[in-house]
This record gives structure tokens, sequence and C-alpha cells, in this order.
């Protein structure tokens, strides 16, 4: 089944917000003390015509949100297609690649070694070789491309590339890489928020890709919480352009991701269960927003670190309210940011909290699948074996789903059909 976008509206007051309104990230409730909104996409089944090709941008096209924008802001279907085509040629220009499907299959040495029968075990959807080795290109192409969309049709503050604002990011890691290599296929200006503790090799990629590296050090007045957010927040409000990975800072991150969830429900539409491993939380609420109304069928494990479990905490605390219908509205009750220092040896899921949670627990409970908190040892027993089982050089942050697969093994049946995403390359 396929579905198109008719509009948004916000998982935790409701409110609609119609596509043709240009430059809207958030949900117009949202304000500085008040983050606990976030937009989504509303969608009814449609018939489409998925275009014959490898991009998944242009294969789902018009399911995605962004193509709805763009049509419903007068752009011809010829214009959309052109800008999806041309900006992947820019980025593979930079990046190596464009984008294209990644590959799904069974691991079998690994199932092997985790007792599966050969017809159930472990199937590895790779993504390590996407653009800028991470799934995290999938989001912020769609941010992109929704700028290239508006500018396109004149609705932007600027009207000439010269006169573009800077785009603004925080984070250390796959997200800030991916960001920098889309911005560099553009010569488009990015500001990249790091932290004091930011290592040496990802400083150097990012320079080597011309961003603009803001190291962001705690100031005595910022309030608890990540001192890059609250630079990358004030340049926003400068003019800057919202260009992360969390839904809750750009809604427009939240639809690339979800070409995740078709391909693999196009790869393999029968799992029995798949182990999304969550930080931020954009990852797995798109990908289960899209692979379940895509017909995918599978029981929905999120997979934390006990160093750092905000939605495993989350998720225990809405079973203990009798999980009420109205998601959104517990977030005060369920979601706060944990209050020990992150640590873990899967380090790209250590957000302080799960900004993109209420899909993820509202497929969770639909999907009678349920949050894991997987023990240090078991995050590095799972990066052991997915290097001595696979040929595939995933980070540890990449393989961490694996860790709730063996966090649980004992409850799995032989012959069940279990998904991973290996979702970032070694660096
Ligand atoms: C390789 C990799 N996988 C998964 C994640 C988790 O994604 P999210 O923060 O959207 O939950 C990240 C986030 O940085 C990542 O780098
Ligand atoms: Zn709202």
């Amino acid at each position: 089944m396929s579905t198109r976008v008719t509009g948004m509206s916000c998982s935790v007051c409701g409110v609609q917000v119609s596509l043709v309104v240009p430059m809207q990230w958030v949900c117009p409730r949202a304000t500085s003390a008040d983050r606990h909104h976030v937009l989504g996409f509303d969608v009814v089944a449609a018939d489409v015509d998925n275009f014959s090709s490898e991009n998944p941008f242009l294969f789902f096209r018009e399911q995605l949100a962004v193509d709805a924008f763009g049509a419903a802001i007068g752009l011809s279907e010829a214009t959309r297609i052109d800008i999806i085509a041309s900006l992947d040629a820019a980025v593979a220009g930079v990046a190596g690649t464009g984008f294209r499907k990644t590959p799904l299959a069974r691991a079998d040495e690994l199932s092997d070694a985790l007792g599966f029968a050969p017809s159930g075990g472990v199937w590895v959807k790779d993504e390590t070789h996407n653009v800028a080795g991470s799934h995290k290109a999938r989001h912020l192409f769609t941010e992109l491309v929704y700028l290239l969309m508006a500018e396109r049709a004149g609705l932007t503050p600027w009207s000439q590339e010269s006169d573009r604002p800077p785009l603004a990011i925080a984070s250390c890691g796959n997200a800030a890489i991916a960001a920098s290599t889309l911005a560099r296929a553009l010569q488009w200006p990015i500001a990249v928020h790091v932290p004091v503790t930011a290592q040496e090799s990802m400083l150097k990629a990012l320079y080597a890709l011309d961003a603009d590296v803001r190291i962001c050090p705690r100031r005595d007045n910022d309030p608890p919480g990540d001192p890059c957010v609250w630079r990358f927040r004030e340049l926003v409000q400068q003019g800057a352009l919202p260009f992360g990975v969390q839904g809750t800072e750009n809604v427009w991150c939240l639809d690339g991701g979800r070409t995740l969830g078709w391909e693999i429900a196009e790869q393999m539409p029968q799992i029995d269960r798949v182990f999304m491993q969550v930080g931020g939380g954009a990852f797995a609420s798109t990908f289960a927003s899209s692979f379940y109304s895509s017909g995918g069928s599978a029981r929905l494990h999120a997979v934390q670190t006990e160093g750092c479990a905000p939605l495993v905490r989350a998720w225990q605390r809405f079973v203990e309210l009798g999980e009420p219908r109205h998601i959104g509205a517990t977030w005060s009750d369920v979601m706060w940011p944990w209050e020990q220092t992150p640590v873990s040896f899967a380090d790209g899921i250590l957000d302080d909290e799960t900004y993109d949670w209420i899909d993820i627990v509202g497929h969770m409970r639909s999907s009678q699948g349920g949050a894991i908190r997987a023990t240090e040892s078991n995050i590095v027993r799972a990066h052991h074996m997915a290097h001595e089982f696979t040929d595939i050089d995933v980070s540890p942050t990449g393989s961490s789903g694996l860790a709730g697969v063996l966090e649980i093994r004992d409850e799995l049946d032989a012959d069940e059909k279990v998904l991973v995403v290996f979702s970032g390359q070694s660096r």
C-alpha cells in the first residue's frame, strides 16, 4: 500500500499546518520555553506510480512530503524531478555516490552463530555505503530539497543564491558529516556546532568539507542540556536554516527518513521482529511510520544502551500509565533528559532526550513490541559479532540494534525472522 501526504499536524497539540505555508519547520505553537511539540505528516492511502529508478527519492517521489509541497506551491512535476535529480548528481560529485536503494540480505554466518534455524535468522539492511557512510543523509536530503523547491517558487526570504542564509546543525557525528557533504554539494554555507570533546578525526573531516565548525563550551549562564543545541538555536533565531536530524527542530528531516521503511517493506514485508537503535529517535520513528503504512509487519523493538536510555524509561512509564491513547499528551510525564552523563561504546545514540519518541512508542504498542535496554557488554559483543560474522565495516552505533537481539535472544524462537539496520560505517 502507498500513501500521499495531504498536510501536517502536531502530534501533541493537534494543530494542523497546510503544506503551502513555506519555511515551516516546527509546530506554530512551539516556543523556546515549550519544545514539547512535533509536526508529523498526514497521509492518505493512494495509488502512486513508482518511478523506475534506483534512487529512492525518485522511486518513492510521489509519497514524499517534499513532492507534495512542491506541487502545492505550483512547481510542475518536471521541475520537481529535476530538483531531486540535479541535487543527487551534485551530491555524487562530493560523496562519490548519489542515493541508491541499499542492500538487505540474510546474514547467514551471524544467524548460525546466534543459533537460528535456516527458516529464521538475522537479516541486515546495510546503510554503510549510503551517501556519507550512514543513513543520516536520507533525512537531510529532503530538508535540502524543501529549501530548493521553496527557492525555485520564489517563496524564500532571499532571492539569489549568494544571499542564502547559512545552514545550521548541532552534531559531531554522522549527521554532521552528512549535513556538511550535502551543503558542500551546493556550496551552501553551513555552521556545525560541536562539543569540546569532538574527536580530531571528525573535525578534520568537517574542515575538509569546508564546514564552519564552531566548538561550543558550556557558558556560565547556559541552562542544563547540550550547549551545542543552545548555540544552534540561537543561530536559527538569527535567521540560519535548521539543518539537523531532529523532527522537533525541522519536520522535513522526517520525510526522507521514510525512504528506509519503504525500501525495507518492499525488500522484505514479512519480518517477525525489527530492532532499531535509538538516539534522538528520527531513525526509528520514520522507519516505523513508513514501514507499517506500506503494509510491513514486525514487532518493533527500540534499543538503547544502559548508559543512556530515556526512551526505555519513557516506555516503562507509558505502560505503567496504562498506555494512554493520546501519547503526545504524556510527554512531560514520560520523557525527560537523562540525568547522568551519557556514556557508551555506541556513542552515536547518546542523545540525552529522545525527541522523536511519540511514533516509536505508538508503533511499539501497536506491533506488540517494546523497548530494550542493552548492557554495555552486549553493545561491545554485537559490534564484535558483526565484524566476525559479516563483511560489513559497521560502527559500534551502527550495530547496536543487534545488541537488542542478544539481550532477548532467549525469548526468540529459532525460526523467527529478525531485522537489524547496520546504520553507519566505522570511522
Ligand atoms: C549510525 C547511526 N545509527 C543510528 C543513529 C540513531 O539515530 P537517531 O538519533 O535518529 O535515533 C545514529 C545517530 O546519530 C547514527 O549515527
Ligand atoms: Zn503543537
